[in-house]
């Protein structure tokens, strides 16, 4: 046994871009190209980076509700991607996930009832009787009223629906929960609502997550650590108090220096990043960054920076530790 709860080693996946019928060599999307990590038991992970940088395919690539175009996701232990339709089929009661829109993750002709017995329904648990009771639970635990059961997701608030997610995700008693931007969609006033419900369960449940955002400001808040992806690639993940201390990457740095700052010891220099995010069909050479770099040395336009220890538990992806 490792003693993690699960282990991503170096998972890859390009999606073919097709361009019409007949051609056949129009390269591919690399969404995700050679990630890495692992989560603990009773962790929160979490995952930042701009839009496009793979953090929703590197999720789902965990939870297997894609294909990988290589590597290994171990989830105690055991290869997933190895796993026959059957056995991962009883894995999938173990592995949730909870999107960012409840609008669109709802299905708005169920009632609430319904969506959250779904799950048990389709994993053949229990009968009609305990399988409301295990609703009503649900519902209560995630702070909704059990009279809410007989109404519609339009019926309710963002915030209520993404409790209804998040009850729903729940009610196969899972171990792993991937939250891929629970909050984004949600009013600032609701979002740390959100936030602390998803922490208190995680405590009372013992569940592990792996939290999904944007930016550091919300990760900082949830995550025991944190892993910056940048095109997809991790190119830094460390404790997540210590990455907002001191983050090394000067990607992760000009991401943390767009987060304003509450404490006036710490001074930041904003660093604005110039041009685009280069396509992930195409991405640069060398270290996938140094487009952007406002550190950028020759060696970095030309080799690749592995993902190495520059101390305990501190990985970072830079020519300027290597
Ligand atoms: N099914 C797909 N087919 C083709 N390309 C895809 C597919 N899914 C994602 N991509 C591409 O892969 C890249 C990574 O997408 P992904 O959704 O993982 O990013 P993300 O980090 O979650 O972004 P966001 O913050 O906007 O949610 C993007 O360029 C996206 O367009
Ligand atoms: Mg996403």
């Amino acid at each position: 046994m490792s003693g993690a709860l699960l282990e991503v080693k170096d998972v890859k996946k390009h999606f073919p871009i097709k361009r019409g019928l007949m051609s056949k060599n129009a390269g591919c999307i690399k969404a995700v190209d050679g990630v890495s990590f692992s989560v603990h038991k009773g962790e929160t992970l979490g995952l930042v980076g701009e839009s496009g940088c793979g953090k929703s395919t590197t999720g789902r690539l965990v939870l297997r509700l894609l294909e990988p175009t290589s590597g290994e996701v171990l989830f105690e232990d055991k290869n997933i991607y190895r796993l026959s339709f059957n056995q991962m089929r009883q894995l999938r009661r173990d592995m949730q996930i909870i999107f960012q829109d409840p609008y669109a993750s709802l299905n708005p002709r169920l009632t609430v009832e319904d969506i959250i017995i779904e799950p048990l329904v389709i994993h053949g648990i229990g009968d009609s009787h305990s399988r409301r009771q295990r609703v009503k639970e649900m519902l209560d635990l995630v702070g909704l009223s059990s009279y809410h059961g007989s109404r519609y997701p339009h019926e309710f608030s963002g915030g209520q629906r993404q409790r209804i997610g998040i009850a729903r995700a729940l009610a196969l008693n899972p171990k792993l929960i991937v939250c891929d931007e629970p909050v984004s969609a949600l009013d600032v006033s609701i979002q740390s609502q959100v936030l602390n419900l998803l922490m208190q369960l995680q405590d009372m449940l013992k569940l592990t997550y792996i939290f999904i955002a944007h930016g550091l400001n919300v990760v900082k808040h949830v995550s025991d650590r944190v892993g910056v992806m940048y095109l997809g690639k991790i190119v830094e993940i460390a404790d997540s108090e210590e990455l907002y201390r001191n983050a090394m990457h000067p990607y992760s740095q000009a991401l943390l220096s767009a987060v304003p700052v509450p404490d006036p010891e710490i001074k930041r220099e904003r660093i604005i990043l110039t041009g685009d995010v280069p396509s992930p069909a195409n991405p640069p050479t060398g270290c996938r960054f140094h487009t952007r770099c406002p550190q950028c040395m020759d060696i970095c336009r030309l080799e690749e920076p592995a993902l190495r220890p520059v101390s305990d538990k501190y990985m970072v992806a830079c020519h300027k530790y290597q």
